[in-house]
């Protein structure tokens, strides 16, 4: 029986990951400083099927907290998984950002990812076990939006963070991934958004907003065997929405180009 171990669990992508997982009989630790919603999806999370669910309250912006918690998490039952699901995206125009502001992003986003997945590689190396790791990135870091150089920022380097691993960890037989979503509504306590946003950011190229589980199957699938040979990997999954914009009009006006226009 596999161990998985998902931060930000207590809600959204995490929460419907640790269902997806759970329906496959997979033994959960369930990571997030929300304690009320963590005892509630945890409960979710048993009654999906999960072989043993574990919870850990934890706020993940503390240098110490991602280590402690794959101790702890350990000390549970030795991991196969993590994933790097806690994050923050506040609305920080560039105006307003501050130092305090831009760290806390960068320090749950992306140093709580690493630090945990340094700690997770030690323990897994050091038993000659192999692992898999899954951070979530998103389609800001190739269409940023206004407010969003924090957080763009810090998924560009969840991203790069996401091969460096990859290369020095692959030879342990650590694989590392990442999902990068399109907006899928979570409706969530810690980031929340406008119907007017969220109505605008949903617009892709199927033509329908993505849903949580469309999230959680491809981190599923990167966490497991049919996935064995990607590692440093992102997969987009945002309905087509990080390839263009279908709001720009035809650049001649018409689907009939005259017989001497120029190719290209
Ligand atoms: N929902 C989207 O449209 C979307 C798109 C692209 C990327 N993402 C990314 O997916 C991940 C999950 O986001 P979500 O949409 O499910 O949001 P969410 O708010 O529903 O879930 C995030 C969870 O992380 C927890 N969390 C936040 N700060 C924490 C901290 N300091 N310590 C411990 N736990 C903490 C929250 O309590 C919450 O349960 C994030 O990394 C986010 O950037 C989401």
């Amino acid at each position: 029986m596999e161990h998985i171990v998902i931060t930000g669990a207590a809600n959204g992508l995490g929460l419907q990951a640790a269902i997806r997982f759970a329906e496959k009989g997979s033994a959960i630790t369930m990571v997030d400083f929300n304690g009320d919603r963590l005892a509630e999806g945890a409960e979710q999370v048993r009654r999906a099927g999960a072989a043993k669910v574990n919870t850990i309250i934890a706020d993940l912006r503390n240098a110490d907290a991602p280590g402690e918690v794959i101790a702890e998490a350990w000390a549970f039952a030795p991991i196969d998984v993590l994933v790097n699901s806690a994050g923050i995206y506040p609305s920080a125009p560039m105006l307003e950002l501050t130092a305090a502001r831009w760290d806390d992003v960068q320090n749950i986003n992306v140093r709580a990812p690493m630090l945990a997945s340094v700690a997770l590689a030690h323990r897994t190396i050091a038993e000659g076990r192999p692992a898999a790791i899954v951070n979530i990135s998103s389609t800001v870091i190739l269409r940023t939006r206004p407010g969003a150089a924090a957080y763009s920022a810090s998924k560009s380097a969840v991203e790069m963070l996401t091969r460096s691993a990859a290369l020095e960890l692959g030879e342990y037989g650590i694989r590392v991934n990442a999902v990068a979503p399109g907006f899928v509504a979570v409706d969530s306590p810690i980031n929340p958004v406008t119907d007017e946003y969220s109505a605008a950011v949903s617009m892709n190229p199927l033509g329908h907003p993505g849903t949580p589980d469309d999230i959680a199957a491809a981190i599923v699938w990167l966490a497991g065997p049919e996935a064995s040979w990607v590692t440093g990997s992102v997969l987009r999954v945002d309905g087509g929405s990080s390839t263009g914009s279908r709001a720009t009009p035809l650049s001649w006006g018409t689907t009939s180009l005259p017989d001497d226009a120029p190719v290209g």
